[in-house]
């Protein structure tokens, strides 16, 4: 690449905060909007999932603009105990587990379904702690059927560091007699917490613990930041490639989201936080820019600018961490393996094992078939850095269709591959799994090329 300056690549919207803002819309009385939503696959299972339970969801093809008519106090369409109603969550972790939990105190019959991948993810995570508040389940993977429960309010202790599991508990307090808390020794990710008071829902948030009042929600207007853990892809990449410099406008940077940068500025990456931005809000006629600053009642954003990096430096990762970086290990692990000069340790992995694919084992041997050392125990990952000059192409590919794998390994091959055979590398790459998360990722990869 030939640093022509800085390009300015967009990422899209936030899949976490997507999710959780297509359920609750279809929970709310009214009608939701949401501008800045992640159009993918994940996405979609929960607007499908949203549509089946009787909300109206109007989600145009190729577009980051959602309105939802919600169910409010009607009930959700449902099926018999004999019959339930099926729903299929595709791919989506998340969507299976926060629905569970929405679902799990309201009335009605529900089995969830998804993928072959989804099918062997576990879920007693979340439907454990809510048998424990009255919820009632058959069968512990997906296929998995909800038989809609009087649940009890009452405080949760959950030791895995998991947003999804408190988000499940959270949800489920909606519909619950009492308040409901949960409580996590390690923090992690708390869109959940930040996106309920916009629906008019109390959530108190104390250090370690957060709090739900059950109460109807009414629909509200969310302008979505894009997606950091996205962004972390296209960092990483001008990072470890020669003559690339680019700004990433619009990005969510609240600090449980921006976990990833903390590591790249151990590593001395050249990437960083270059502007504070004004927040969008969607009005009736479009959508409009206003002064209003980021606070907290709306998620700080901004630009990233991130720069080839000549000499990246060895970096660890502790567990505590991980919670606030969990999506971005294996794009973290391809700048370790190109910094130079001793081992990274990453710590506290045991998680990464049941995401979309056995991501300490798959992240290895991604690292390995450009030829790093990589040492993998249980629930941690060393690897031996020795710069990218020393790396090599595979002679195959393969990312288990884990989609954070697949764009894993197209930064680490833009980077190892010289710049007249980034072209052809990339169409050598199937990076049909990305159509989860970020599905313009290999466009924009041959858009970077061409401008760079
Ligand atoms: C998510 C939380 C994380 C993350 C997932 C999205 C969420 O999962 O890996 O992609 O939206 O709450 P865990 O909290 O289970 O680690």
């Amino acid at each position: 690449m030939t640093g022509a300056g800085p390009i300015e690549v967009h990422v899209p919207g936030d899949k976490s905060c997507t999710h959780r803002a297509l359920m609750l819309g279809a929970l709310a009385a009214g009608e939701t909007r949401v501008a800045g939503a992640l159009d993918a696959a994940d996405t979609r299972s929960s607007a499908d999932v949203a549509r089946s339970l009787g909300a109206d969801v109007s989600w145009p093809e190729a577009s980051d603009t959602v309105t939802i008519a919600g169910v409010g106090d009607r009930a959700l369409a449902s099926g018999t105990r004999d019959a339930p109603l099926l729903l299929d969550c595709g791919n989506a972790g998340t969507a299976a587990r926060l629905w569970l939990g929405v679902l799990a105190g309201r009335d009605g019959h529900w089995t969830l379904d998804g993928d072959a991948s989804l099918r062997s993810r576990p879920m007693r995570r979340v439907t454990a702690p809510l048998a424990e508040a009255g919820a009632e389940f058959d069968g512990e993977r997906l296929p998995l059927t909800v038989h809609g429960a009087r649940l009890r309010g009452r405080r949760h202790v959950v030791e895995l560091p998991s947003a999804q599991v408190k988000s499940a508990l959270l949800l489920a307090g909606l519909a619950a007699d009492g308040p409901t808390t949960v409580v996590q020794h390690i923090a992690t990710r708390d869109h959940t917490e930040r996106m309920l008071p916009r629906f008019g829902v109390a959530c108190a948030v104390e250090p370690g613990e957060a709090t739900v009042t059950p109460g109807a929600l009414s629909a509200t207007s969310i302008d979505i930041p894009g997606d950091p853990s996205s962004a972390a892809f296209l960092a990483v990449l001008a990072a470890i490639t020669d003559g690339v410099e680019m700004v990433i406008p619009h990005v969510g940077l609240w600090p449980r989201r921006i976990g990833f940068l903390a590591a790249l500025e151990r590593a001395a990456a050249d990437v960083s936080i270059v502007s504070r931005e004004r927040t969008r809000v969607p009005t009736l006629g479009g959508t409009a820019l206003t002064d209003r600053p980021s606070s907290a009642a709306v998620d700080p954003m901004g630009a990233l600018r991130a720069a080839s990096s000549r000499d990246l430096a060895p970096f660890d990762i502790t567990e505590r961490e991980v919670p606030d970086l969990v999506d971005e290990v294996p794009i973290l692990a391809v700048a370790a393996a190109c910094a130079r000069g001793g081992v990274s340790h990453f710590h506290g992995l045991a998680e990464l094992r049941v995401k979309e694919s056995d991501r300490v084992a798959t992240v290895a041997e991604l690292l390995r078939s450009f030829g790093v050392d990589v040492v993998a125990t249980d629930d941690a990952l060393a690897i031996a850095g020795r710069g990218v000059e020393a790396l090599s192409l595979p002679s195959s590919w393969a990312s288990h269709d884990d989609h954070r794998l697949a764009l894993a390994q197209a930064v680490l091959a833009m980077a190892v591959a010289g710049p007249d055979a980034r072209l052809d590398v990339l169409a050598a790459i199937d990076l049909t799994s990305a159509a989860i998360s970020f599905p313009r990722f290999g466009a924009l990869l041959r858009e970077i090329v061409a401008a760079s």
